[in-house]
């Protein structure tokens, strides 16, 4: 593993003010001088307050910085408290998460997520698509028919794939403390790169600096999304450093 390309993507959520940037000292002090960093993309998703300020901050860093959503629509227009791709990438995100579950859940489909998807891509940036089934849909033995869904409807149409990031975050394990077992998540990451053909598929829900021990050996995972831990610089660092020891 000590040599495998890895994205470790901080998902702060509804967190964060002005001066919670200052953490970031720390994240970029380490990366400038960490031995494996040619191996290592880190994409930082702040609340859209802070995108602006971030990537100034993070300039030459190596760091990218990502918004957390954006509206389907291209172009700017009428629509009150949204805010678009383009608009990410004016202020600075090279990247944006869609399809989140905790969007997902207040009744974002397929549909409307495979639309956000054109939009951003159109719009110059790069997609981590987020897929996951729920605790009763895994119960009911639906997991894999679930993810298909996901991919097929959230991609069709999509020519430039290679620009979208599958981050798998089974809804169960997200903010929850459990991970999947490591034999079932070898399973569903190698069915999504079947599905997909082969693109880079992360792992989110749970990701912290003790099963990242855990994690690591589960070796067709690309990557981490991380949420809770990658407010606190230290136990980010941590993630990335243990991946690599
Ligand atoms: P978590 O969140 O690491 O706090 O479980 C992951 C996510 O929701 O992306």
């Amino acid at each position: 593993m000590t040599n495998k390309y890895m994205y470790f993507i901080a998902n702060w959520k509804m967190f964060g003010a002005v001066n919670s940037l200052k953490s970031l000292n720390k994240v970029v002090k380490f990366f400038r001088t960490f031995k494996k960093k040619k191996f290592v993309k880190i994409i930082y998703c702040p609340p859209n307050t802070l995108i602006n300020l971030m990537s100034k901050k993070l300039k030459n860093s190596k760091i990218s910085v990502g918004g957390q959503n954006c509206h389907e629509q291209e172009n700017f227009g009428a629509f009150t408290g949204s805010i678009n791709a383009k608009m990410l990438k004016n202020v600075g995100a090279n990247y944006v998460i869609i399809g989140h579950s905790e969007i997902r859940q207040k009744g974002e489909t397929n549909k409307l997520i495979n639309l956000k998807i054109q939009s951003a891509l159109n719009s110059g940036l790069k997609v981590i698509l987020c897929i996951g089934e729920t605790l009763y849909e895994k119960r009911k033995k639906k997991t894999k028919s679930i993810l298909k869904n996901q991919i097929q409807f959230g991609l069709k149409k999509i020519s430039n794939k290679k620009d979208v990031i599958i981050a798998y975050e089974p809804v169960w394990s997200i903010g929850t403390g459990i991970i999947p077992k490591s034999n079932e998540l070898f399973e569903t990451i190698n069915f999504i790169k079947r599905i997909t053909k082969n693109k880079k598929v992360l792992y989110g829900g749970s990701v912290n600096s003790k099963n990242i021990y855990q994690l690591k050996q589960i070796d067709n995972i690309d990557g981490y999304l991380i949420g809770g831990a990658s407010k606190d610089p230290k136990k980010f660092i941590d993630i990335i450093k243990k991946t690599y020891n």
